[in-house]
């Protein structure tokens, strides 16, 4: 069964298949007889998917402070300047400080619903550990890149730091979006809605989507956006080289989101794993030409913005994508 609202016919397919994985991934499981707090407490799903939807955003003003070379607006940390937490007038980094300050006042908005995410699991779902443990993990997490983005500062934005704090973002997305779909499923026992053998072909591709990702940081920490535009500090790999490493990988992913696309299709008992991989693979699609305009075009702002954001829709889609292959088994024991 679906809950999903149509899209208007006239939205560009990554903007329809994005808002598709983000909604079948809150698709309400098969009714059952257990009755389970986690699908019936009106606010809970809202929180989780506001974890969610701030984990994304941060991500997107994190790549705006990069490829507006801002990183250094505020060039102390935690005070924006010596002697100020916020931005003053009289500092020489113009509209940078702002990019900068606004970055990391979101992260106050993300601190706020990594707590309230976690206070609804553990109140609202019985302490079910699929849901505490992905929401303490994003709230731990959240941590972690305070820490990390005052040592990408000290740093002066070192490549390796700038890749870390954006891999460990896309960690963090992946439990916010792991804690929504859980709680959009009763608790109790699973069964494979695949045959093991595509469960394993899952697995793998999704390790392998994760190779991509840490190798597209390696392409930009080897490019002009690796994090300072003034006086960049790079890993020093041949860029060209790199880039045609990544998209490599890219393809022999592809390869293995078109054998979920088939094999679901051939193989599943119900709708949702065959969903989650044809939004995978939508999502690989729209980010491999995304890849390959902004690599010929010498990588303008924009494209590589949306490019982090593609990066990021599919973690939610690959997360979708694991969820999809089990569901809930029998309710009666
Ligand atoms: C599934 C497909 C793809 C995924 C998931 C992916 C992911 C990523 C990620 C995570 C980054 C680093 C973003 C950052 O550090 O801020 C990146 C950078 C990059 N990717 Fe991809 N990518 C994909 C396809 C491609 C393809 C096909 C190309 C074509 C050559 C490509 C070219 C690049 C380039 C040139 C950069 C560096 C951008 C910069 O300097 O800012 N990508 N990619």
């Amino acid at each position: 069964m679906s809950h999903r609202t149509p899209l208007p016919a006239q939205w560009p397919s990554a903007a329809r298949v994005s808002l598709i994985a983000v909604t079948t991934l809150g698709q309400a499981a098969p009714p059952t007889t257990r009755t389970d707090r986690a699908t019936t407490h009106p606010w809970l799903r809202p929180i989780l998917l506001a974890n969610l939807v701030v984990e994304v955003l941060i991500v997107v003003t994190g790549g705006l402070v990069r490829l507006t070379g801002s990183g250094l607006g505020c060039p102390s940390w935690p005070q924006c300047v010596p002697g100020s937490y916020v931005p003053v007038e009289h500092q020489a980094q113009g509209f940078h400080k702002y990019i900068e300050f606004g970055n990391r006042t979101l992260t106050g908005l993300v601190s706020i619903a990594a707590i309230a995410a976690l206070v609804a699991v553990w109140r609202w779902s019985d302490r079910r550990r699929a849901l505490v443990l992905p929401a303490g993990l994003v709230l731990g997490g959240v941590a972690v890149q305070a820490v990390l983005g005052g040592i990408t500062v000290r740093t002066g934005l070192n490549p390796a730091t700038v890749a870390a704090h954006f891999l460990v973002s896309m960690t963090l997305v992946a439990a916010a979006a792991s804690a929504y779909a859980e709680s959009a499923l009763p608790g109790g026992p699973r069964v494979p809605s695949v045959p093991a053998i595509v469960r394993t072909t899952a697995y793998a591709t999704i390790a392998l989507g994760a190779v991509v990702l840490a190798l597209g940081t390696i392409v930009t920490g080897s490019g002009p956006h690796s994090g300072d535009a003034d006086e960049p500090a790079r890993f020093g790999f041949d860029p060209r080289t790199i880039s045609w490493l990544h998209a490599d990988a890219v393809m022999l992913f592809t390869g293995l989101v078109v054998a979920m696309v088939l094999a679901t299709h051939l193989r599943s008992t119900s709708s949702r794993p065959r969903d989650a991989w044809r939004s995978v693979l939508l999502i690989t699609l729209a980010q491999g030409v995304v890849g390959y305009a902004q690599y010929l075009t010498k990588l303008p702002v924009a494209l590589v913005l949306i490019h982090m954001l593609l990066a990021t829709l599919l973690v939610i889609g690959l997360t979708y994508g694991a969820y999809s292959l089990t569901e809930p088994g029998n309710q009666s024991d």
